[in-house]
């Protein structure tokens, strides 16, 4: 995303395709302004969530949480983009979640959506057999405009599966800007 804002983007489209209960959303909007500044340095940015199961996707509105879920996370994020509130929770910055929307989608249908610059398909995949996993994957490169990219887990990979990305590093792929032809199974 540095990257590409250096590059001059002024505006980014990201999917969070497994986003449970949006904790990954947050650590997302949280890296971005990280990285490009308050308020993403004045670039437009639209986090689309989805997730199967509708009863996260209710947690992931309200974008509170429970004390153990930011045991993790370093002191100066949790003081900077959350605030205790009542029932022993912590509420994620309303300014930042305002850029994120949640919807109920499964990854085994066509995403209907304007194109993603960056899909984060993360701790998903390994609960899918082969062929689930391919036409997950055919669905998020149709979901991806040329050159956005797509991330997986660390613990996951894409070898022996069918898919249209090009690897750039572990756990991260590209579109290729230029449409190529047929599958690539490699890694
Ligand atoms: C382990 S969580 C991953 C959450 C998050 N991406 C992360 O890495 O922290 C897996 C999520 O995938 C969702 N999921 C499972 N099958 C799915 C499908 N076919 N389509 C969309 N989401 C699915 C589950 O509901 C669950 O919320």
């Amino acid at each position: 995303m540095r990257a590409a804002a250096a590059a001059g983007a002024r505006s980014f489209r990201l999917w969070s395709a497994a986003a449970s209960n949006g904790a990954e959303a947050c650590t997302i909007l949280i890296v971005l302004e990280q990285v490009l500044g308050r308020g993403f340095g004045g670039r437009t940015v639209e986090l689309l969530g989805t997730d199967v199961n509708e009863q996260v996707l209710a947690a992931a509105r309200t974008a509170c949480f429970r004390p153990y879920a930011l045991a993790q996370t370093p002191p100066d994020v949790v003081r900077t983009w959350f605030r205790p509130v009542a029932g022993d929770r912590f509420e994620f910055d309303r300014r930042l979640l305002q850029c994120a929307t949640f919807r109920q989608h499964n990854l085994l249908a066509p995403m209907t959506a304007p194109a993603f610059d960056f899909v984060f398909l993360h701790n998903v995949l390994l609960y899918f057999d082969a062929a689930s996993k391919e036409r997950a994957l055919g669905h998020v490169h149709r979901a991806l405009r040329p050159g956005g990219m797509l991330t997986v887990g660390e613990s996951e990979h894409l070898l022996g599966v069918a898919h249209r990305f090009t690897y750039v590093r572990p756990s991260w792929f590209q579109k290729p800007a230029v449409a190529s032809c047929g599958a690539a199974g490699a890694e």
